[in-house]
């Protein structure tokens, strides 16, 4: 694993951590960003451990310089980064990446922005966020891989491994930090920053295991979330950062925390004040502060030996030397700034050009998509038509720009008259732009509708209680469908969507995310059929918002809804109709929504079509202790392309524990797989199933059990259209 050092390495740190002051051993525990270089030497020369990059391999050596020529110690720094889905070249949104449901899709991502990275210096990203997260209204939801919790695990973990590569030291790698830890996707209200509170079991089974998978992945580093669980902060929480992640789990690298993280205790109302918060968040089992309030460039602090042990920042300072010593830096700190990478390299831009094309998801077609060979006059409206705002949230200022739709439709067919019009603007009241697009709509064989969430919505602080389009870009939809154009709906954004207003008028729906450096050309290709769509939802898209959280994986309470519900007056007496009066109408659903979302999690269509065998099991039942031993089942299914074309089949298999002493939900994921077959073609698709895909953790510590009783494998391609087939465990 990545932080295994040789023995001589680790007596090098050990010499090194007893040569140090008090003084010296805290400034190594923090990170802190200072614009102006000259403000970044004082902090180095002042012993800090880290800083944010200062924006160039040529700043970063000039850092490093100072950090080994004129500190004490002459320890070289740790120049981190938020490299979240691309330095140079950009890579789709996280979440873009997770409809590709294919992890090599990550782990490119990863290996081109380390090597990108790296070569300016850059040697700590502040990635994978592995948040699990419910609900849309979180802007965040567009850094994370979305609801389920094994998707996350599985992309998380190749995106560690991408980052991190098959060695800390071969100079093209950068230190993972899975991220934020833990629970902080359950905010409540959507809200960012808010408050969480949830039960062990939730805790344990749904939000710690994507930290585990990273952790497990080699994940050098891991990031302290901003909320509370249960009322205590996590930045001050030991029995999650130091029982769980570094105890139970064996995490031997750096617990960081979040910006301002360890300050924000006192918000928070559980620290007197900035000091006493660095004591409890150290105790707690913190290793570095984000913000640089720890030491001041003289040596100055409030935090001192009586308050808080030498053993624990011992252990800080030695996971932090680690760390360095694990990135070659005591050997040579330095990069070549010639070899700075500063613009994407051709294999960069195929690399992100793959990825975006993976994780397009059809959403909806009656075969209006992808362009007939008769469509000659195609009309182009909405915001995202000419606008290059595809790269999404996170995204840093050296990130390669991305082009418009129009240019790229142009490029990819210019056989095709286009014409494009605003038709509308991001949150303008356009009227007078609806009416000029639906006018032109008549002379035009197809329309395409290009509309979305600008990136400025996504992220960090942004989120939303309206998941509709924003502005007037829904009364676009409805003037152009008023037109009876054929017309295909394009949507560029970082979160689920609310569409209900407009999707019934829509023949086709293309969710298009916010893809990156290569987004116009990859959509382009979808759009006209060079390439056959094939990813899916990683988040369910609600029907209303407020119907938020809905998620598939939830469990079916003891009175599951069979029908949607009705607005219709009627008057029931309870007490005189006895318990025959809760079917349908006392059922756990809303009097004004369908049942369900309107896209479910791993819902996505094709141009062609794929049929399923019915799934078979290689033996019916398993004891529990052979379970625990290693042995597993195999459900396989035969999965065949019906169509006329090549395509990607996701197929998926769910888990159902139908009684379990602690309530279960109606299905979760425990394995996907994306194939591509040729029209025609058949291929035999083989999932195993151990004791982890059947067992829980019980919220009791670290306890997991594997009950005996019935299960149900589901296999199918999203999770409302799956065959079962039974299985026993004795
Ligand atoms: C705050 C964000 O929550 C975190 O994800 C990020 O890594 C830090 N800022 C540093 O930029």
């Amino acid at each position: 694993m990545a932080l295994h050092l040789d023995p001589a390495q680790e007596d090098r740190v050990d010499t090194l951590l007893s040569a140090m002051t008090w003084q010296e051993k805290l400034a190594q525990l923090q990170i802190a960003y200072r614009p102006r270089q000259e403000d970044a030497r004082e902090l180095v020369r002042g012993g800090i451990g880290a800083v944010f990059w200062p924006r160039s391999a040529e700043a970063a050596n000039d850092l490093q310089r100072v950090a080994v020529e004129e500190t004490p110690h002459s320890i070289p720094i740790l120049v981190a980064l938020d490299v979240v889905h691309g330095h140079r070249t950009v890579f789709p949104v996280p979440l873009a990446q997770a409809a590709s449901f294919d992890p090599a899709v990550p782990e490119s991502d990863a290996r081109t922005s380390a090597a990108e990275a790296a070569s300016a210096g850059v040697r700590w990203t502040f990635a994978p966020m592995v948040d699990v997260c419910r609900d849309p209204r979180w802007g965040r939801v567009v850094e994370g891989f979305g609801e389920d919790t094994h998707l996350t695990s599985v992309l998380g973990a190749a995106k560690v491994r991408g980052y991190q590569g098959a060695s800390l030291s071969d100079g093209g790698s950068v230190l993972a930090c899975a991220k934020h830890y833990v629970g902080y996707g359950a905010a409540e209200g959507g809200r960012d920053y808010n408050t969480v509170d949830l039960s062990e079991q939730r805790l344990r089974n749904v939000y710690l295991e994507p930290f585990r998978a990273a952790v497990l992945a080699g994940a050098a580093t891991v990031m302290a979330s901003f909320n509370t669980i249960a009322g205590r902060p996590v930045h001050a929480n030991r029995r999650l950062l130091t029982d769980v992640l570094k105890d139970e789990w064996g995490h031997r690298g750096c617990v960081v925390g979040d910006a301002d993280g360890v300050a924000n205790l006192v918000a928070h109302g559980v620290a007197e004040d900035l000091s006493d918060a660095l004591v409890q968040a150290f105790s707690a089992g913190l290793d570095v502060e984000m913000g640089g309030n720890v030491v001041d460039p003289a040596g100055h602090t409030t935090v001192t030996p009586d308050r808080l042990s030498v053993e624990r920042v011992d252990d800080a300072v030695r996971r932090v030397l680690r760390l360095k010593t694990a990135l070659g830096l005591f050997d040579d700190p330095y990069v070549d700034p010639a070899a700075e990478i500063t613009t994407p390299t051709q294999q960069g831009r195929a690399a992100t050009r793959a990825a975006a094309e993976r994780s397009v998801v059809l959403l909806k077609n009656d075969g209006t998509l992808p362009l007939a060979d008769g469509v000659r006059r195609v009309l182009l409206v909405g915001p995202y038509a000419e606008s290059t705002d595809h790269l999404g949230a996170w995204v840093q200022a050296t990130g390669a720009p991305a082009g418009t739709l129009a240019d790229a439709l142009r490029a990819e067919r210019p056989d095709v008259a286009l014409t494009v019009l605003p038709g509308a603007s991001f949150f303008g009241d356009d009227a007078g732009l609806q009416a000029a697009a639906a006018r032109a709509a008549g002379e035009h064989d197809l329309v395409l509708v290009a509309v979305g969430e600008p990136s400025s919505l996504t992220g960090e602080a942004s989120s939303r209680s309206d998941l509709r389009l924003p502005g007037d870009q829904e009364a676009l939809v409805r003037a152009v469908a008023a037109t009876g154009i054929p017309f295909a709906v394009v949507l560029m954004n970082g979160r689920p969507l609310v569409t209900a207003d407009w999707i019934d008028l829509a023949p086709a729906v293309l969710e298009a995310w916010h893809l990156g450096t290569e987004a116009a050309p990859a959509i382009a290709r979808v759009l006209t059929g060079a390439v056959n769509p094939a990813g899916r939802l990683p988040m369910s898209f609600p029907r209303s918002v407020g119907q938020v959280p809905v998620y598939y994986d939830h469990e079916n309470t003891g009175r599951p809804p069979t029908t949607g519900g009705s607005l219709q007056a009627e008057e029931i007496d309870i007490g005189l109709q006895g318990p025959g009066n809760v079917d349908d109408r006392y059922t756990s659903k809303y009097r004004d929504l369908e049942l369900g979302p309107q896209f479910a999690f791993g819902h996505g269509l094709s141009y062609t079509t794929f049929g399923y065998g019915a799934p078979s099991v290689s033996s019916s039942g398993l004891a529990v202790d052979a379970l625990e031993a290693g042995a597993c089942f195999k459900v396989s299914v035969r999965v065949t392309n019906t169509g006329r074309l090549a395509g990607d089949e996701v197929v998926q298999l769910y888990v159902r524990d139908p009684v379990a002493t602690l309530a279960q939900p109606v299905r979760r994921l425990r394995g996907f797989r994306r194939v591509s077959l040729v029209e025609g073609e058949s291929t035999i698709v083989t999932f195993t199933v151990g004791r982890d895909d059947l067992g829980y953790w019980t919220g009791n510590g670290s306890e997991f059990v594997v009950e005996p009783g019935r299960f149900e494998l589901h296999v199918g391609p999203s999770a409302d259209r799956t065959e079962s087939v039974d299985i026993h465990v004795e």
